[in-house]
């Protein structure tokens, strides 16, 4: 894909020559613009891949703020172009993390470099702190496990005695629709509780798993028949993309039908009449690491960038009390890495969520039917 590059420099014939030689280079000019505002005002309308950055520019701010605030609001990687500059700016320029610096004046020869390193080190930096986020919501979620399943059975005893005790009340010859609705309040919630526990409980590292053969698609079509009853009274449509090969993982057939269920369920949740949740199954070749990965989008109400950061963590709910406990991604989350896959989540504000799986295809497998799944 052609990287998109936007220009800062304040000197217009400069900004020219590099206008023309980035075009020569092969790369898309996104803006070329002489200010820091304009350049912010730029990044942020069409989001280019790198910045060329001037360092003393006209104008309130500097090539050294702006670049800082291109960093920290956009992501957006900078390599500084200085004529030569004092100890003191360039110290500033260093704390703002650039990813080159080029010497004024520079020929094609410099430029072409610099900027495929920028852009490099750059997708490095992302892929890293990509993966430590990984890490740190499995290390999260370990430490929850631990001590969900430490308490869980601590609980469960309990709330164990409390039903069969009002099962025996509720067995009393007492006609009073007062005693009558209380003894169902009771259950009702002693079994929610005991839900919250048994969902818990899941994320108990030591609990045995039954990995077999499994087809993503059967999965997906069971957890769908169950749900599309409730898309139907909710006036939302449902369409299923499902590949036409086998796409087998090996896989608890139960902890991955509630992926999928939980998954639909939210994208349900998050939809008006009109709505459309959409659910695809796919197999990816050699190239995206032979894998099958399944797609659950909705057009619903979509989520902004500070809800979106927390949807993995346990207990995190937008939802009512009563209407989600904020267990059901934290624990498709551990399913899916249980299994050797990954788990992606897109969302726009007010346009609609996706959220993509992906397990290790399993070659040689029989299919799930001749394996008597
Ligand atoms: N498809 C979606 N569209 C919009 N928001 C979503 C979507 N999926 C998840 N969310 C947000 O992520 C939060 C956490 O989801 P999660 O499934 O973990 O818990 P929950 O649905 O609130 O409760 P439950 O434990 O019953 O699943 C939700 O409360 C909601 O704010
Ligand atoms: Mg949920």
């Amino acid at each position: 894909m052609t990287k998109r590059i936007l220009v800062v420099e304040d000197e217009g014939i400069t900004r020219k020559d590099i206008v023309e030689r980035l075009a020569n280079l092969g790369y898309e000019v996104a803006a070329a613009v002489g200010s820091a505002e304009e350049a912010l005002q730029k990044a942020e309308k069409t989001k280019p891949d790198l910045a060329l950055m001037d360092i003393i520019l006209k104008g309130e701010m500097d090539g050294i703020s702006c670049a800082g605030e291109m960093r920290s609001r956009f992501d957006l990687p900078v390599v500084y172009l200085t004529a030569l500059a004092d100890e003191q700016t360039l110290e500033r320029a260093k704390l703002t993390g650039p990813f080159g610096y080029l010497l004024k004046p520079f020929d094609d020869r410099d430029l072409q470099p610099a900027i495929e390193i920028a852009l490099y080190k750059h997708g490095m930096e992302r892929r890293l702190r990509e993966t430590q986020q990984q890490l740190f919501q499995s290390e999260k979620m370990a430490s929850v496990g631990n001590l969900a399943s430490g308490i869980a059975h601590e609980i469960r005893n309990p709330l164990g005695i409390i039903l069969a005790g009002v099962e025996c009340i509720g067995q009393m010859n007492v006609d009073e629709p007062f005693f009558r609705a209380a003894i169902g309040k009771i259950k009702e919630s002693v079994l929610r509780a005991n839900k919250i526990i048994v969902d818990l409980l899941k994320f108990s590292r030591s609990s045995s798993n039954e990995f077999l053969p499994v087809d993503l698609r059967q999965v997906a079509a069971e957890a769908l028949a169950l749900l599309e009853p409730r898309a139907k009274t909710a006036g939302v449509r449902v369409e299923k993309q499902f590949a036409f090969e086998d796409c087998i993982v090996s896989a608890d057939m139960s902890l991955m039908r509630q992926v999928f269920f939980n998954l639909i369920a939210n994208a349900l949740d998050a939809c008006k009449a009109g709505c459309v949740v959409t659910v695809v199954i796919r197999r990816n070749g050699q190239a995206d690491g032979n894998t099958v990965s399944a797609e659950i989008a909705d057009t619903g109400e979509g989520m902004g960038p500070d809800i979106l950061k927390k949807i993995f963590d346990p207990f995190f709910t937008t939802k009512e009390p009563g209407k989600g406990t904020g267990l059901g991604l934290s624990i498709t989350h551990m399913i899916v890495e249980r299994h050797g896959g990954s788990i992606e989540a897109r969302s726009e504000q007010g346009k609609g969520s996706s959220f993509t799986i992906a397990l290790p295809f399993l070659t040689g497998a029989a299919t799930p039917e001749k394996a008597g799944v």
